[in-house]
């Protein structure tokens, strides 16, 4: 991945991060408030409801009261005292008294709990009403909820039963009620999104239509039932939400408070309703808004990381082909510089190290240069003066024999003209070598396959390997199959491997193992000769590729030389490792292909023509 597209990304992913976050925190604590306030309203609404209820019963109770006190009440309770009272008299006495009051029930018992009057249910006049009778300070006793039994059915009342005492020992009972129903919640004051609903418990299980309030369906209202049911279980406050729809604006929570007749039954439960559109359209809007700010972040974000990306990469860029082109050996390479900033620093840097470099580079060639000539001049000193001395003496001696007489200067002259021909060819030869060397040829690529070759140039030694009366050499070869042809000069690789072969053998003359090993390495034909023989220092291995450095007393020390110009012409590489005692390995790696025309292959020459070891070493001598 680019650093363009990581610094997008990271950009990018930061501000999606803060934004969510942010969208987060705000709908959450805008949910928070609102849930708090909308508990508060619930709240305040459930004590008006209250209120609402101590008030109707207070009320309630006055008049009653009213009822009980008045004179036309007194002469009743007088006259059913008397033992032969015909209480049927007094059958219409509560319409009366309820319509002077305002109430919706009213019904007088006697002090033996018979009812006389009842505006409800005027056909139970004269059966007994216990529960009445079972209190004794009616009087003390605010007012309460009440199943009322009606010739149609039932209803919730909240009632209060008041007592007329005149006469000691026989109360009449007086019991007034107000019909609890969708006008008991008129007078509630409700705040915008709030709504307020009655359920009257009168009949086992749900029944709709004991649902009460304002625009309230018989569909809306069976989605109650569970709460309903719970209540019915047990009756404790309990908050529920109910989705209209499928759309959370429509959902409602609704907070169910149980209401209790004189016995803690369950008589009607009181909802408060309070719509969840503002919070659902907020949180929308805040969510959009966030959505909005992150898709306007996004795109400066974007723009802005493109710029700084621009500002870093495109240096940084340029900085990396400065580097490649260092790399293919342009050591002039330099970067335009701008800006003092870290990236500029790091131009000027670059810049000031490629400089080092190529003067580095320079001197280092010089050094080598000197180095190699300085041993290619030890070394021809050293070959040249082994036939020049033995000429100088020849010249002097020759000098001396002119004094001698004819016959034994003829003898000399002759010895001398001998001895100068015979160092002269040795001059001769050691010239040759030189300018052998100088002549390497060009190489001519055909496809070539490295193991084949690998295998001839080793074939060539196997009689020395097992000589008798010599230490054997093992040959342990690790040769990859099938390996990639590659472009190169079988000849030039053929000599190049012998060498090699030869130099092990050299290392090992107390016998020893030869390990070959072929490979694709990178892309790359890697060969391996490796043996177990007297191994090399660190500083023999630096200079085992100059020309004429040997350490053998037969040796040119031009082996490596060539092998390491055959590799330099193949456009390859060549390695050593080596431990002094334990064994050397050279290591040579191969392109496949190379540029330029491939001449066609030719038919392998037949194994007798090939060079054998001692006409090789002959070569190279
Ligand atoms: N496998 C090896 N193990 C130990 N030393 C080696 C090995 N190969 C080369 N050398 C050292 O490197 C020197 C140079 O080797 P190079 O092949 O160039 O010349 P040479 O072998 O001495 O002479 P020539 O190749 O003409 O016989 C050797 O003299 C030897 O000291
Ligand atoms: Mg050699």
């Amino acid at each position: 991945m680019s650093f363009r597209t990581k610094l997008l990304l990271v950009v990018l992913l930061t501000i999606f991060a803060s934004v969510s976050v942010v969208a987060y925190a705000v709908t959450y604590y805008t949910r928070s408030s609102f849930e708090a306030m909308d508990a508060q309203r619930t709240e305040a609404l459930v004590a008006q409801f209250k209120k609402e209820f101590v008030q109707s019963g207070a009320e309630l109770s006055h008049q009653v009261k009213n009822i009980s006190d008045a004179g036309v009440t007194d002469r009743m309770a007088i006259d059913l005292s008397h033992a032969n009272a015909d209480a049927s008299l007094y059958a219409r006495d509560a319409f009366g008294a309820a319509q002077e009051h305002g109430l919706n029930y009213v019904e007088m018992v006697n002090s033996d709990g018979i009812l006389i009057s009842s505006v409800q249910n005027p056909s139970r006049v004269g059966q007994r009403v216990d529960w009445v009778t079972s209190v004794k300070n009616w009087n003390d006793t605010d007012a309460f909820l009440k199943k009322e039994e009606l010739p149609d059915g039932v209803a919730l009342s909240l009632t209060v039963v008041r007592t007329n005492d005149t006469v000691a020992d026989k109360s009449l009972y007086i019991i007034g009620g107000q019909r609890v129903d969708q006008n008991f919640l008129a007078s509630l004051v409700l705040p915008a999104g709030m709504r307020a609903l009655i359920y009257t418990n009168l009949d086992q299980g749900f029944v709709s239509r004991s649902l009460l309030g304002e625009k309230i369906d018989s569909d809306q209202a069976e989605r109650f039932a569970p709460l309903v049911e719970q209540l019915q279980k047990q009756p404790q406050p309990l908050v529920r939400t109910i989705e209209w729809s499928n759309d959370p604006v429509d959902a409602e929570t609704f907070h169910a408070i149980p209401l209790t007749g004189r016995n803690n039954e369950l008589l009607g439960i009181f909802f408060v309703g309070s719509a969840r559109r503002e919070l659902v359209q907020l949180t929308r809007e805040i969510l959009k808004s966030a959505g909005a700010v992150a898709a306007a972040a996004l795109l400066v974000g974007l723009i802005v990381s493109f710029w700084i990306s621009a500002r870093i990469t495109r240096p940084v860029e340029k900085l990396a082909e400065g580097a490649r082109e260092v790399a293919i050996g342009r050591w002039d390479t330099r970067i335009e510089v701008r800006g003092s900033d870290e990236v500029g620093q790091l131009a000027i840097a670059f810049n000031d190290m490629t400089r080092t470099l190529a003067s580095q580079k320079e001197r280092l060639l010089q050094t080598e240069r000197v180095a190699a000539w300085r041993e290619l001049a030890r070394r021809l000193a050293h070959e040249l003066r082994h036939p020049l001395f033995p000429m100088q003496i020849t010249i002097e001696n020759l000098q001396k024999a002119r004094r001698l007489d004819a016959k034994q200067f003829l003898e000399v002259f002759n010895e001398s003209t001998a001895t100068l021909k015979a160092e002269l060819a040795n001059l001769n030869t050691i010239v040759s070598r030189f300018s052998d060397f100088s002549k390497m040829p060009a190489p001519k690529f055909v496809r070539v396959n490295v193991n084949e070759v690998l295998r001839n140039a080793v074939r060539l030694f196997e009689p020395q390997f097992n000589a008798v009366g010599k230490p054997t050499i093992t040959q342990e070869p690790f040769l990859t199959e099938p390996l990639p042809e590659i472009d190169a000069d079988p000849d030039l690789l053929h000599r190049a491997f012998q060498n090699l072969v030869l130099n092990a053998m050299d290392a090992m003359p107390a016998g020893g193992m030869l390990t070959l090993r072929t490979a694709e390495h990178d892309g790359n034909v890697r060969i391996e000769v490796a043996d177990t023989g007297k191994g090399l220092t660190p500083e023999e291995c630096s200079r085992l590729f100059t020309p004429y450095y040997t350490t053998k007393q037969m040796g040119t020390g031009l082996g490596l030389a060539i092998i390491q110009s055959v590799v330099s012409d193949h456009h390859g590489s060549i390695s050593v490792t080596s431990e002094e005692g334990r064994g050397t390995t050279f290591r040579i790696d191969l392109p496949q292909r190379q540029a330029g025309p491939r001449v066609k292959p030719r038919e392998p020459a037949p194994e007798s023509k090939k060079d054998t070891p001692s006409t090789l070493a002959a070569a190279s001598d």
